[in-house]
């Protein structure tokens, strides 16, 4: 079984529900508690194991390869403040030469194609695909808690959750086969089904172990709904001839491509932070009572 050492985080949507902060900013670099979202993201896949980040990008996303570059000046000034503390958490975050790749999906023609546009930088080996919106909060990461599952069952692997039955709708549901592991097969993946044909309310989730296989299948897959290349369409197709596996993850994830989603992120990640952590459960409070709705 080949190891995954590489993961893809598509970054080229366009992030209407968050208008009009992505006129000019990517969602991806808006900011949760003190980092951008991206940062959680990549954290994750550092926890798993990944050795290679792959972002697809798209128009004025350069700020995102900035943000993984070494800031020079940045670093000579706080180091000359004397600011040691601020430059050490640079200094951790900051990724190794050589280890990360930006290639552009040169127009959004949705997450299939993205994905196929990693193609060559991924090359003949299984790879993780990350979606950058959905921010995880457990732990032990999503992404390691999967590659568990993958030592075991090798194939692909996809993380799920379970949403309220009525609401299978929204989401790309699958069917839930016999255990394995702490996990289980998946019997059939379908996008958006009307709750009285979900074959369950286990909902992909946004984290994926894939095999290299996907990308000639993506190729050839054509425009699905809401016009674009759609990753499900394309692993329905890799479903024929290949084993699926699910992880169904036990932490809080959270939908930072919407504002509600990316405000509880914010909640949720200050709570986690015991530096600053009373005093945001002091605030709520106090907003409860001082604040009425405008409208
Ligand atoms: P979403 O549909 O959630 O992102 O795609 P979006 O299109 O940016 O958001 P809205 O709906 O307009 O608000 C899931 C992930 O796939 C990426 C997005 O950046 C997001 O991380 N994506 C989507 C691409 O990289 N390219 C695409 O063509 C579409």
């Amino acid at each position: 079984m080949k190891r995954v050492r590489k993961a893809v985080f598509p970054v080229a949507g366009l992030g209407t529900r968050f208008l009009p902060a992505t006129k000019s900013i990517p969602k991806e670099m808006l900011t949760v508690v003190d980092r951008p979202i991206i940062q959680y993201v990549v954290d994750e896949a550092r926890e798993a194991g990944i050795e290679h980040m792959i972002f697809v990008t798209g128009r004025s996303k350069e700020v995102i390869e900035d943000y993984f570059d070494i800031q020079m000046e940045l670093a000579t000034s706080l180091a000359e403040k004397g600011k040691t503390d601020r430059l050490k958490i640079l200094n951790d975050l900051q990724p190794a030469p050589g280890t990360t790749s930006f290639t552009r999906q040169q127009a959004p023609l949705g997450l299939g194609h993205a994905v196929w546009c990693a193609r060559e930088l991924v090359g003949d080996e299984p790879f993780a695909l990350l979606l950058p919106d959905m921010i995880m909060q457990a732990e032990k990461g999503c992404l390691a808690s999967m590659m568990d599952l993958y030592s075991e069952t090798g194939g692909n692997v996809l993380s799920v959750e379970e949403c309220d039955p009525s609401e299978t709708d929204k989401y790309g549901i699958v069917g839930k086969g016999e255990d394995v592991g702490a996990g289980f097969k998946i019997t059939g993946m379908v996008e958006k089904p009307d709750p009285k044909d979900a074959p369950s309310n286990f909902y992909l989730s946004g984290r994926y172990i894939l095999q290299p296989e996907i990308f000639k299948i993506l190729e050839r897959t054509e425009r699905g709904a809401g016009n674009e290349i759609q990753l499900t369409d394309g692993m329905q197709t890799l479903f024929q001839e290949q084993s699926f596996a699910a992880h169904p993850f036990k932490g809080r994830t959270f939908d930072c491509g919407s504002p509600e989603g990316f405000i509880e992120a914010n909640i949720a990640f200050a709570l986690w932070r015991s530096d600053i952590r009373e005093k945001v459960i002091d605030d709520i409070h106090r907003l409860l009572h001082e604040v009425q709705p405008r409208d």
